[in-house]
């Protein structure tokens, strides 16, 4: 063997596996599936992207889940209301270039990107850290074509928008799943209601159950905790090309996540590590005052007397 050869088997070696494999995307040459266990994650081993079952149910989907965290916590659901009923499924780059997921040989996909994608660049999905789902065109300036938090399913992370985006008409609202073990779109959502003074508001089917009063410039009217609020950085957009409402916790070390739940309610829930368990620390409607046209338009009612006494009260928002 000549010094050449030997250098390139060496090198070979030690770097294939960083050429052939890429632990958080998915490429036309690295599919996962589910009969193989197969999950990507993301570089910081913070969120992965899999095949799972729901509760009770043997129906397998693809979602987000924390990667780290003992109890399996998904975050996200790709074919929420498509099913596949047994461990057959692939997610893969297919033939027009949309990542799609797939029941065994079908020609049809279940669940698909499903946009028209321009030029020659080659496509890829890449799991982030935040937990966004990201499928990008290279040779295009690594343009985003696609990102799961363009679409939420139950669960509002940090930095997911809730609201407009208004070139596209995307309206990013979150939809509860039907129970623990479908998570098919239920009808408790949670959403940003447009007009002269955007809200938000949390609806049992069409019929609104609260809403957080108009955004003031700092906070939303009908959450006065959130003016003592140091915790979160909030960023309301309200432009031609965007209506929305976004935050994030200052300490980034913190494990939060807000769910829409099927019993009619948005929730705070944070990670305790020390009991290795999820806690409820927030709540909405939190107390009767809070339900909408509960205290009728001339009725007394002041909910914030009981939020002052939450010891956490400082850190809703
Ligand atoms: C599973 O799904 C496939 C494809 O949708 C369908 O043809 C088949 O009948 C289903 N099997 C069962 C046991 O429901
Ligand atoms: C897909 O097709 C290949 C080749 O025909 C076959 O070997 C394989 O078992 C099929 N897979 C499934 C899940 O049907
Ligand atoms: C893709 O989009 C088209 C048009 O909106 C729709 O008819 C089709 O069902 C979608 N396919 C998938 C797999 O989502
Ligand atoms: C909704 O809340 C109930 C009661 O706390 C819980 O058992 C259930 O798992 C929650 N659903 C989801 C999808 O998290
Ligand atoms: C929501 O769904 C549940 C179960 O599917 C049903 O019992 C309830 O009536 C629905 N509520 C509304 C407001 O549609
Ligand atoms: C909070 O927002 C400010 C202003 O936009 C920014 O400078 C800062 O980096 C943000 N902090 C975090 C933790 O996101
Ligand atoms: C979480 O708790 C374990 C012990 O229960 C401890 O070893 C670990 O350092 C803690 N992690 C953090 C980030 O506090």
């Amino acid at each position: 063997m000549n010094s050449v050869n030997w250098l390139i088997r060496m090198l070979l070696v030690f770097f294939l596996p960083y050429f052939s494999f890429s632990a958080d995307t998915i490429t036309l040459d690295n599919s996962i599936q589910d009969n193989n266990d197969q999950v990507i994650v993301s570089a910081g081993n913070i969120f992965a992207l899999g095949f799972f079952s729901p509760g009770s149910s043997t129906n397998r989907y693809v979602g987000i889940w924390y990667y780290q965290i003992p109890v399996k916590t998904v975050v996200w659901v790709a074919n929420r209301d498509n099913p596949i009923n047994d461990s057959s499924g692939i997610l893969r780059i297919d033939a027009g270039g949309n990542l799609a997921l797939f029941q065994g040989n079908q020609t049809l996909p279940v669940w698909s990107t499903n946009i028209s994608i321009a030029g020659s660049g080659s496509t890829f999905a890449q799991i982030l850290d935040s937990g966004n789902l990201v499928f990008i065109q290279k040779n295009n300036g690594n343009a985003v074509l696609w990102q799961s938090f363009g679409y939420p399913t139950n669960t509002w992370l940090s930095y997911m928008k809730v609201g407009f985006n208004l070139r596209t008409g995307l309206n990013q609202a979150y939809t509860s799943w039907k129970s623990s073990d479908d998570p098919g779109v239920g009808n408790i959502s949670f959403r940003m209601n447009p007009g002269v003074s955007p809200q938000l508001v949390l609806y049992k089917g069409s019929i609104p159950v609260w809403r957080s009063g108009t955004w003031t410039g700092k906070m939303w009217s009908g959450l006065p905790e959130m003016s003592r609020n140091f915790l979160i950085n909030v960023s309301f957009v309200d432009t031609d090309d965007e209506l929305s409402f976004s935050s994030d916790w200052k300490d980034s070390s913190l494990i939060a996540r807000y769910v829409t739940n099927e019993t009619g309610v948005t929730q705070r829930i944070l990670w305790n590590n020390a009991s290795q368990s999820w806690i409820i620390s927030y709540s909405i409607p939190n107390d009767q005052c809070d339900f909408y046209g509960h205290c009728g338009p001339n009725g007394y009612c002041n909910p914030y007397l009981a939020q002052e006494s939450r010891r956490d009260a400082g850190m809703l928002h």
